[in-house]
């Protein structure tokens, strides 16, 4: 990250925690009434809670602590509910991982606003006289007090990730937290649950509430953990192919890596890149089944060598479309040889019949393949390259797609010459 950015970040953190700590010492010292006994019980259980949470899949975590903090507004007020949510903020796991000191500061301010905001709306509503949780206002005040929270928190992170990473901030939110909603509104029933049961037969209930949270949060994380899973099997397959072909190791990764800069000047959304970033990795693991042989050889390929590699992109095809995820897409792996005018193979086919995702895996690939050392001819300098992909505009690669390849390099030029 450049020193510019960096120093936004920097203040953006510092304002938020500031914010913060300014606004939950307010509210507490104009609602006081702070519970010593629900401080510590649910300080724990959040404690707890949120140290088992679960990675989100760009940044961030996942875990049930709303639940828990609501539970404590619920029945302890604002004062003891941003105590909770306070200590919910103090991560074990970023402590040993030796996170940077600002994600403590940023995280600490954005769970206080959060809890801030959203405690001060329910106390200013919630009519703590009525002592009944169950009638239609109160239950309609809880589910405003969760959407509040949720927004106010999944916005904060998510500024703060479009920020450092330099991604739309409405990007970040629908592909990390749009769909945790369901989830949270789950929380919602847990939390008034917990606050039931707390007030009528007492807190060592919180034993028995606590285990459907448990298990709620640990089948969020086996599905996590079986995405994760999957993906780090594809890259080791990626290798093996990769490790086939002395010619190509790494590409596949720098393949991936500018088909997802072409994705973002074409204003994909984070799904689509997400997807398209792992199409773009397994581009040519039907390269698999070629011998040997053919991968490595120094002299001009025959026909047959020819038959044989032109088969990659069906074989390729047909890993793709096992996987789960990605097997509606799997026809921009079948198609990355194909070209605008119809030259290309395995088919032939021709513009509108090419998927995006195979006209951009298509460029990033050949791209890849000009610049590096290949075994009949030197690599291509990063003009010359420039020169081959526009005078193949409307040949080979579509001119939407190129030209935003051509945007790319001419930033990284540019990048270059300001070095220099
Ligand atoms: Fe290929």
């Amino acid at each position: 990250m450049k020193n510019n950015s960096k120093r936004f970040l920097l203040t953006y953190i510092f304002t938020i925690f500031l914010l913060g700590l300014s606004l939950s010492s307010y509210l507490i010292i104009r609602f006081k009434n702070i519970s010593v006994l629900g401080a510590v019980l649910f300080g724990i259980l959040i404690f707890a809670a949120d140290n088992f949470s679960v990675p989100l899949p760009k940044t961030g975590f996942v875990s049930v602590n709303f639940g828990i903090s609501l539970a404590s507004l619920i029945l302890f007020g604002p004062s003891t509910a941003i105590i909770v949510t306070f200590i919910s903020s103090i991560s074990l796991r970023d402590i040993f991982k030796k996170e940077p000191y600002y994600k403590h500061f940023f995280n600490s301010g954005q769970y206080l606003i959060s809890i801030g905001v959203t405690s001060w709306v329910f106390e200013v509503m919630y009519s703590r006289e009525l002592d009944n949780i169950f009638i239609p206002k109160h239950i309609g005040i809880i589910f405003l007090a969760a959407i509040i929270f949720f927004f106010v928190n999944t916005f904060l992170t998510a500024s703060v990730i479009s920020i450092s990473k330099n991604i739309k901030i409405f990007n970040v939110w629908v592909f990390n937290f749009a769909w945790l909603l369901p989830f949270h509104i789950f929380l919602v029933v847990m939390s008034i649950a917990i606050s039931f049961l707390y007030k009528a037969y007492g807190p060592f209930t919180l034993l028995l509430t606590l285990m459907p949270l448990v298990i709620a949060q640990y089948t969020y994380m086996l599905r996590t953990n079986e995405r994760k899973a999957l993906l780090n099997s594809i890259m080791h397959i990626v290798k093996i192919v990769e490790a086939k072909d002395v010619y190509t190791a790494g590409h596949s990764v720098r393949v991936a890596e500018y088909s997802e800069k072409i994705a973002r000047k074409l204003k994909l959304n984070e799904y689509d890149i997400e997807i398209l970033k792992n199409i773009a990795n397994l581009h040519d693991i039907g390269k698999i089944q070629i011998d040997l042989s053919i991968l490595n050889k120094t002299e001009k390929l025959t026909n047959e060598d020819w038959f044989e590699i032109k088969k990659h992109p069906v074989v390729g095809f047909e890993i793709v479309r096992e996987i789960t995820f990605l097997k509606d897409n799997a026809d921009a792996v079948l198609y990355h040889h194909e070209r605008y005018d119809g030259s290309g193979y395995p088919f032939g086919i021709s513009n509108e019949k090419i998927p995006l995702f195979a006209k951009i895996i298509s460029v990033a690939d050949s791209y890849d393949a000009m610049t590096t050392d290949r075994p009949y001819r030197k690599a291509l300098n990063i003009n010359e390259a420039i020169e081959e992909l526009e005078c193949n505009i409307d040949k080979q690669f579509d001119r939407k797609v190129c030209s935003k390849m051509l945007e790319i390099l001419f930033e990284e030029l540019n990048a270059m010459q300001i070095q220099t």
